[in-house]
């Protein structure tokens, strides 16, 4: 079936809006995407007319909302392809679950000296933790590089896993370049010397099936916001096994088993891990969002979006002012860029003058920005709802910065 953009657009009343009177033409979805309307419906009914605690409650409301609540988990098991429903940890988002492994599975196996092996094109948000456990425990924090391009550098993957790894922790689509890592060859190399793995799903999960069995990682991390979802609602995955092992990280209530005045012992996975009022209707327009993807097709998606892709590449190399950073062969619709005698603030500025959304700056992504030799990009990144227009548009938009500040 054709990929319907016109009905996809229809359901998202941002891209209605006008911005200094012009169309808004929103490529920031990188860092946010923005709602359909079916999720903004489903948080409204919730509040209006299914609200209470989970998990809590013998009422009807509570009944309610705790079946709602943990439908959601079979629902991200299946758009993940998890075995199990209690793969599945509710969570805020990816830095809370990168946060969980850290403090959760990686920090009670490391001893000074121990390695954590991540690349150089991770999100801060699968830095920060590792830095945590540096600081605080004397963990080594190793380094895989990528090529000019932005290709990781898998043959020093496999080189860098030593018998001190105890942790490889990859982005699988970099939020800067658009790179996206061969996760099952990742997992490959690591799994070959015994090491467990976590991928930092953000973008790539936004942008194209996944599926953690195929893959057949430890953890895996996905964010709601970037997946037409709420903010402040996630996921980690976590293998049976990994998760069995795992101590918790908060601690209140809804993680225990039994409470005394001398002792505590707590829930198996994933409630272990959850403690709390957790936040209950963002995990429902979670659901709620991931039902309206596999509606459209994660494989439809990735196919509209690889459109955009070509389409932007395309009209981009034909600006010769414009440097792109990275250029993988397999990257998603996710463009980084700089222009010669032009601060990135600048051009954002500018675009944004004419409707359009982009994010400048150094992407939470400080190491990768060193290695390219820059200290911030412009950003336009797209998602299901960009359309040819749009792209267009950023090349007009950029035209105008190059006329300004040129
Ligand atoms: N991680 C988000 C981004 O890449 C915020 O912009």
């Amino acid at each position: 079936m054709a990929y319907d953009l016109a009905a996809i657009r229809r359901d998202f009343p941002a891209l209605d809006l006008k911005i200094h009177g012009r169309p808004l033409v929103y490529l920031d979805s990188g860092a946010s995407a923005q709602k359909p309307r079916r999720v903004i419906e489903a948080m409204a009914e919730g509040y209006a007319h299914e609200y209470a605690n989970v998990h809590r409650g013998l009422h009807y409301l509570s009944n309610l909302a705790t079946e709602k609540y943990e439908g959601a988990r079979a629902v991200i098991a299946r758009f993940l392809g998890a075995a199990h429903e209690d793969e599945v940890v509710f969570t805020t988002g990816s830095t809370e679950s990168i946060n969980l492994v850290s403090y959760g599975w990686a920090a009670p196996r490391i001893q000074p000296g121990d390695e954590i092996l991540l690349s150089v094109m991770e999100h801060h948000a699968n830095i920060v933790p590792w830095h945590f456990l540096r600081e605080r425990q004397g963990a080594v924090l190793r380094w895989v590089d990528v090529t000019d391009s932005g290709e990781l550098r898998y043959d020093q993957l496999e080189a860098a896993i030593g018998p001190k790894t105890k942790l490889v922790a990859l982005t699988h689509m970099s939020n800067v370049l658009g790179t996206k890592v061969d996760a099952r060859r990742a997992t490959e190399i690591a799994h070959a010397k015994g090491v467990p793995i976590l991928f930092d799903g953000s973008q790539a999960a936004v942008h194209g099936p996944v599926n953690v069995a195929e893959i057949g990682c430890d953890f895996y991390a996905i964010t709601g916001h970037k997946l037409y979802g709420p903010s402040a609602s996630g996921a980690l995955y976590g293998k049976q096994e990994r998760l069995a092992e795992m101590r918790p990280f908060k601690g209140g209530g809804d993680m225990i088993r039994e409470v005394t005045l001398e002792n505590v012992t707590y829930a198996d996975p994933p409630l272990r891990f959850e403690a709390g009022t957790p936040p209950i209707m963002p995990i429902i327009g979670l659901a709620e969002a991931i039902r309206y993807l596999e509606g459209v097709g994660m494989a439809e998606i990735s196919a509209h979006e690889a459109r955009i892709r070509d389409l932007a590449r395309e009209k981009l190399s034909a600006l010769n002012w414009i440097e792109v950073q990275g250029d993988a062969a397999d990257k998603g619709a996710i463009f980084s860029m700089t222009m010669e005698g032009a601060h990135p603030h600048d051009m954002s500025t500018i675009l944004d003058q004419s409707g359009i959304a982009v994010r400048a700056g150094h992407h939470c992504a400080q190491p990768l920005m060193k290695r390219f030799g820059v200290t911030a990009t412009c950003r336009a990144s797209f998602g299901m709802y960009s359309s040819p227009e749009e792209v267009d548009a950023l090349i007009a938009g950029l035209k105008t910065c190059r006329r300004l500040l040129g």
